[in-house]
This record gives structure tokens, sequence and C-alpha cells, in this order.
């Protein structure tokens, strides 16, 4: 008979899977775009909406929304761990064999020591029972790359203009 730890195990795969394939889909939407099919890329489109459907119903399932401050807490270590203990040796060896994926795997091992702090930030002022004090939040649409407030200058990552930026609702 299934058991409780089952589910729990099932709805990690499933999270990952429609995670997975939500972005693949948004990605291939963008493609079929380009390529002239704005019809198939709004199935894509679809598709992937469908997919976020599914895994946000999953992670739900298995309680993996907590309260703000958990969540934040969830997410300075999901950042940490992505730059100090998953990125260094992926972005090693893509150098080593001279693979294109170096290129955003040393923006991305960059960008989340950022995220990682601004999270931290957010951490600090949610506990004390406030929320966030920037009022802008820009984000560098090349890297990944996240400012409070305006940028004053290019990209500290990947040296994109500050202008093309894109603030966020
Ligand atoms: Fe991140
Ligand atoms: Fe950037």
């Amino acid at each position: 008979m299934p058991t409780v730890t089952d589910t729990q195990e099932n709805l990690k795969t499933a999270f990952a899977g429609e995670s997975q394939a939500n972005r693949k889909y948004t990605a291939f939407s963008r493609k079929a775009e380009k390529d002239g099919f704005p019809k198939v890329a709004r199935l894509f489109r679809a598709a992937a909406e469908a997919e976020t459907i599914h895994a946000l119903g999953h992670l739900a399932a298995m309680d993996g929304i907590g309260t703000t401050a958990e969540n934040l807490k969830a997410a300075v270590a999901g950042e940490t761990y992505e730059f100090t203990e998953m990125y260094p040796p992926m972005l090693e060896q893509a150098q080593k064999d001279n693979h294109r994926a170096k290129t955003m795997f040393g923006w991305a091992v960059k960008a989340e020591a950022v995220h990682a702090e601004l999270y931290r930030e957010a951490l600090e002022a949610v506990r004390t029972g406030k929320d966030l004090e920037a009022a802008e939040v820009y984000l560098c649409p090349a890297c990944g790359h996240i400012e409070l407030g305006q940028p004053a200058g290019k990209c500290p990552t990947c040296g994109l203009a500050p202008e093309r930026f894109r603030r966020m609702d």
C-alpha cells in the first residue's frame, strides 16, 4: 500500500518535473514566436502556465510553502548552496571543457550571491514585522543580477547598460 512517504517523494519528483516543463515550454514558446508560429507559441505558453499550476499545487501539497520569514530562510539557504557548493565546481568544469555553459555558470554564481544577500536583508525586515524598504527592484535581463533601487551603473556581473535593466512590477 502506498505510504505518506511515497507520496512525499512523488510530490518532489512531480514538482521538479513540472517546474522544468514550465521553463522548457517557455523557451519553446519564444523559439516558436521567433520562427513565425505565433499560435504554436501561444499553445506552448498555455501549457507552460498549466505546468505551473501543477507545480504550485504539488509544492503546496508537500507543505513547501511556509510563512514569509520561513520562505525567506529557505531562499537564503537555496541561493547560498548554489553559489557556494553547486556552481563553483560546475563553472570550473565548464571552463576546463571550454563549454559555452561557462558564461551563464559564471554569471549565475555571482548573481546568486547577491540574491542570497537581498533575501537576508528582506528576512531582517520581515522579522521585525516590516516590508522591504526599497520601493523599486531592477533585474538584469542578461545575467539575473538584481538591484534594489535604480541601477547606478553597468551591471556588476555582466556589464549590461543600466537602461537595459527591467523594473519589476
Ligand atoms: Fe538566485
Ligand atoms: Fe547582468
